[in-house]
């Protein structure tokens, strides 16, 4: 018999082993979110994807997917707490989204209009952090960093290497780069990997190719980060 939980009073079907938010979105019901990503482990930390469980909230990106779960995904009071976060994540780094070529490509930017961010509402950190530009062909400007550690498991899950991690605590957390150097370029990262290419802000970018895409015509310039995300899911899951 299928197994069901309902989010926001729709009852939908899941599997075994399903997380909520792949549930979800394999019956087509977004839940905003940055740090999950379909392909790798979970690691539940950017905590965008908060719903409510049977009254508790729990990460759906982590939280396994049981029979009967009253999940409440799309509330003002959860959605107002996404906000915040990403209030948050805009002035703990530099997301100056007019002059970063990510712009129009970025799912921090994407989330923010979906949750109707207008400012930034903190004080900025204004933080000063290095860009590494030593790599040939890739180029890291640590203050776009929310260190949603997409590019540490994708360098070690897909890319079968282990060029990035996350070290420090607190205001000092920051991406290192797995060198004798801690530069890039000594790093064992190539272009091609997809660890180069996951990073959901303008943190990790491919040289000479900022603006081959002229803005107007990227991927959330004509449709929201809702639609972007379920379609791109769904054909993951036809392609598999
Ligand atoms: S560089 Fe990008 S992918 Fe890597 S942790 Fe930072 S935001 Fe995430
Ligand atoms: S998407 Fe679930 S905690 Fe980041």
């Amino acid at each position: 018999m299928t197994k069901t939980l309902t989010i926001d009073g729709k009852t939908i079907p899941f599997q075994d082993g399903q997380t909520i938010i792949e549930a979800a979105t394999a019956a087509g019901v977004y839940i905003p979110h940055l740090c999950h990503h379909p392909e790798f482990t979970p690691h539940g930390s950017c905590k965008l994807c908060s719903v409510k469980v049977n009254g508790r909230v729990c990460s759906a990106c982590t939280f396994p997917a049981a029979e009967g779960q009253d999940v409440i995904n799309n509330s003002q009071e959860l959605n107002d707490d996404r906000q915040k976060i990403t209030q948050m994540l805009f002035v703990e780094g530099n997301h100056f989204c007019p002059s970063c070529e990510k712009t129009g490509n970025c799912q921090l930017q994407a989330v923010a209009y979906h949750l109707n961010m207008l400012d930034d509402h903190f004080p900025l950190f204004f933080h000063n952090r290095n860009v590494d530009a030593s790599h040939s062909d890739v180029l890291i400007d640590h203050n776009r960093c929310i260190f949603c550690t997409l590019c540490v498991r994708a360098s070690i899950e897909q890319d079968g290497k282990n060029v990035f991690a996350i070290a420090g605590r607190g205001i000092n957390k920051h991406l290192a780069v797995n060198s004798a150097t801690g530069l890039l370029k000594d790093s064992d990262l190539d272009k091609n990997d997809k660890a180069a290419h996951i990073c959901p802000t303008g943190a990790i970018l491919i040289k000479r190719t900022g603006y081959q895409v002229p803005i107007g015509q990227r991927l959330y310039d004509h449709q929201e980060i809702d639609a972007v995300s379920l379609a791109h899911e769904t054909e993951q899951r036809h392609g598999e």
